[in-house]
């Protein structure tokens, strides 16, 4: 186990600058999930990490120690991918075993670390199958089983469950979190699903295009974005941006308004602050989204709860909300902090 410390870490492939420089002290133990949207540099800033990929200028640490001129195989880390790339003609327990006999591990040792995985894994009963005789959340279970038997001081996660179906991927995220609980091992993990990283998550890495725009908890990032980028990408469905001249709230020119779906509620529109047309409802059950049109085009959903009334598309309504949950972005995306 061990600390892992990104020191304003930048990449470029010739000219073009992919990440701007990134800092973290990560805390041995702790789960660290990179997350953002496609092309935003995760798989780089990781593969950095894993050695995989040079690093441009800036510094990894792992346990204190550099590591920037390192081999992959020297750097003490496990990576599991989204392809877990199972040998086809191995049995799970050959799988799993394969990198320490590479490694010239006695016979006994990976025998008692694979069985320790396996147990830990639940996949005692597949030890003998080869990977066609197994469903994808247990081949998804081998690749993980074949990180563990390392003893790792760090585990590098990159999307490990995108090619899994959606209810496979909920149950395996509560795995991967219980494992990572269990076995204490520093991980990062790469996702660009934002209910991944809100689950998962002791902090959080939120990369904007190469920047690391918020690092924080899940709940602190989502309760107090520091960007509009973020506020908008945090959260389903996501920050409302309102022009302040149609919600009726004084800011200078070009600065945004940005309230989230929960904060608002429905009011008659005679004396409200703000009136919207209703464009339509979704009503799911527990929650109701309903999609209004402001006089100024701008579109905004409020979300209610399910117990609501319902308004009827057309409608004109009225919108309250707290003027302690708005928040202001100035022309740049940046917070404005009152
Ligand atoms: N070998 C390379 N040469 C040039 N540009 C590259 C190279 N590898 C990645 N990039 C660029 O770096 C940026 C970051 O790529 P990266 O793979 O880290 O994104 P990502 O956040 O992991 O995206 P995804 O969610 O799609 O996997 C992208 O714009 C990509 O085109
Ligand atoms: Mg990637």
């Amino acid at each position: 186990m061990a600390t892992v410390t990104l020191d304003d870490l930048h990449k470029s492939y010739g000219k073009t600058a992919v990440i701007h420089g990134v800092d973290i002290d990560i805390a041995d133990g702790e789960f660290i999930v990179i997350v953002g949207p496609s092309g935003c540099g995760k798989s780089t800033l990781l593969r950095m990490v894993a050695g995989l990929e040079g690093v441009t200028s800036g510094e990894v640490r792992i346990a204190g120690q550099r590591v920037n001129e390192k081999e992959p195989m020297d750097r003490d880390i496990a990576m599991v991918f989204q392809n877990y790339a199972l040998y086809p003609h191995m049995s799970v327990r050959q799988n799993m075993g394969y990198g320490l006999k590479i490694a010239g591990t006695p016979k006994a040792e990976i025998e008692a670390r694979v069985a320790e995985a396996a147990r830990l894994l639940q996949l005692e009963p597949y030890l003998d199958r080869r990977p066609r005789e197994l469903s994808g959340g247990q081949r998804q279970r081998v690749a993980m089983g074949r990180a563990i038997v390392r003893r790792p001081a760090v585990f590098l996660f990159d999307e490990p469950l995108s090619n899994l179906d959606a209810k496979l991927r909920v149950q395996m995220r509560l795995e991967i979190k219980q494992l990572q609980r269990d076995l204490g091992v520093t991980s990062l993990y790469v996702t660009h699903d934002q209910v991944e990283a809100m689950t998962l998550a002791d902090r959080m890495i939120v990369m904007n295009a190469g920047v690391a725009d918020q690092i924080g908890a899940p709940l602190e990032v989502y309760a107090d974005p520091e960007t509009a980028f973020v506020a908008g990408f945090i959260g389903s469905p996501p920050t409302n941006f309102l022009t302040p001249a149609a919600m009726g709230v004084a800011a200078p020119e070009g600065v945004q308004l940005g309230i989230r779906p929960e904060h608002l509620s429905l009011t008659p529109a005679g004396g409200a602050q703000a009136t919207g047309r209703v464009l339509n409802a979704e009503p799911l059950g527990a929650e109701t989204l309903v999609h209004l049109k402001m006089a100024d085009g701008t579109l905004t959903t409020v979300r209610q709860d399910g117990t609501a009334p319902i308004p009827a598309e057309g409608d004109t309504v009225g919108l309250a909300w707290d003027a302690g949950v708005q928040m202001l972005f100035d022309a740049d995306g940046r917070r404005i902090r009152d």
